[in-house]
């Protein structure tokens, strides 16, 4: 089958997210609120490739599925099933959603072990059976609150659609996009066009600057009145400390090992302080993968801290946050 090479750019994201007002989190001394769920239910279904292009080291897919790209906001991932009808492979792939328009969406993928792979491989014409938009989307800022934009590798294709749809409200917005090397940057041409400053950072020093994002977002934190983060969770962790040492409220988009994808398994949850200053495990599919940054217990990842053993962690569903529900 023959590549379709993108001609469908996918930037523009629909508008009617909900604007978070500028109250800091329920009186717990934080600087994020929890994120509010998305607006739309996600469907299954099969979507059509349309298009199958290589982004540097990645792979940009573009699939036709209008009900999934009419409802996703900024943040909102989906999952494949991968490996066709017979596979063995149980589990679906959680892919963040990096652009929609026309009845489309696109996504970049990262070709790592089989699942990923297969997915990398699809063409235009294939069908593949896919669910969503899952999760809760980034909340926007108050008009005329400026944004920094952090992305770490492919991580950096999610903050395409939330820059577009920044820029169009009217917010002034800075990026910042590293990767370990010049050849595993993402998004870059996207990103520049909608921020100023917009500063490129490698490992390696291959391409821009030499050294992490975090050089760059120590200097301009300052003049952000929020930070948006996704990308690998150490860099999640460091851009959300700076931005909080400067009393900058963060949003970070996690990318916790996912299991179901809808919120029954509990493999993806993490610590994360509750609207009520409390903490508890967090799913990361159906309560994030959009956090607060000054939320997340990243020092707790993957740990069973004292505070959070027994069933009372994980009753998300009597948490008296704020929107009324899960922190
Ligand atoms: C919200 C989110 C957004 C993501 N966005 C992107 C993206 O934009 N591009 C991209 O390339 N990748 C993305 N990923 C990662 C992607 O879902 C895959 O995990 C990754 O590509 C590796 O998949 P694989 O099939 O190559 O690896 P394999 O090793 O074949 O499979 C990994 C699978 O096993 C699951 N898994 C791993 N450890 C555990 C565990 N302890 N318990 C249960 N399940 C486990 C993973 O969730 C995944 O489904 C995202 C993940 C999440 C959660
Ligand atoms: S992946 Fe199953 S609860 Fe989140």
């Amino acid at each position: 089958m023959s590549q379709d090479d993108g001609a469908t750019r996918m930037v523009s994201l629909p508008t009617g997210e909900r604007v978070l007002p500028p109250v800091p989190g329920s009186g717990t001394g934080l600087l994020g609120q929890p994120a509010p769920p998305a607006e739309h239910p996600p469907v299954q279904g099969l979507a059509v490739v349309v298009g199958s292009r290589p982004v540097s080291a990645y792979t940009e897919l573009t699939l036709e599925a209008p009900d999934i790209a009419e409802a996703a906001r900024p943040g909102q991932f989906v999952a494949f099933a991968v490996g066709g009808p017979t596979s063995a492979m149980l589990l679906r792939r959680s892919i963040a959603i990096a652009g929609v328009g026309g009845g489309r969406f696109s996504v970049v993928v990262s070709a790592k072990a089989a699942g990923s792979t297969w997915l990398a491989g699809l063409r235009p014409g294939d069908e593949v059976d896919v669910v969503g938009p899952l999760g809760r989307p980034f909340p926007l800022p108050p008009p005329g609150t400026p944004a920094l934009l952090v992305g770490g590798g492919y991580g950096a294709a999610a903050l395409v659609g939330l820059g577009g749809l920044l820029r169009s409200r009217g917010h002034e917005v800075a990026a910042v996009v590293g990767a370990g090397d010049e050849d595993r940057l993402c998004s870059v041409e996207d990103l520049s066009a909608v921020a100023a400053p917009f500063v490129v950072t490698t490992d390696d020093g291959s391409a821009g600057r030499a050294g992490r994002v975090t050089g760059p977002v120590a200097e301009l934190v300052s003049g952000a009145g929020v930070v948006y983060a996704c990308g690998p969770m150490p860099m999640l962790a460091a851009v959300a400390q700076l931005a909080t040492d400067r009393g900058v409220p963060s949003w970070v988009a996690v990318e916790e090992s996912m299991a179901c994808g809808v919120g029954v398994c509990m493999t993806c949850v993490l610590p994360v302080v509750g609207a009520d200053g409390r903490s508890r495990f967090a799913r990361s599919c159906t309560d994030g993968p959009v956090f607060a940054g000054d939320r997340v217990r990243f020092a707790d990842v993957g740990t069973l801290p004292p505070d959070l053993l027994g069933a009372d962690a994980m009753t998300l569903a009597h948490t008296p946050a704020g929107e009324g529900e899960t922190p």
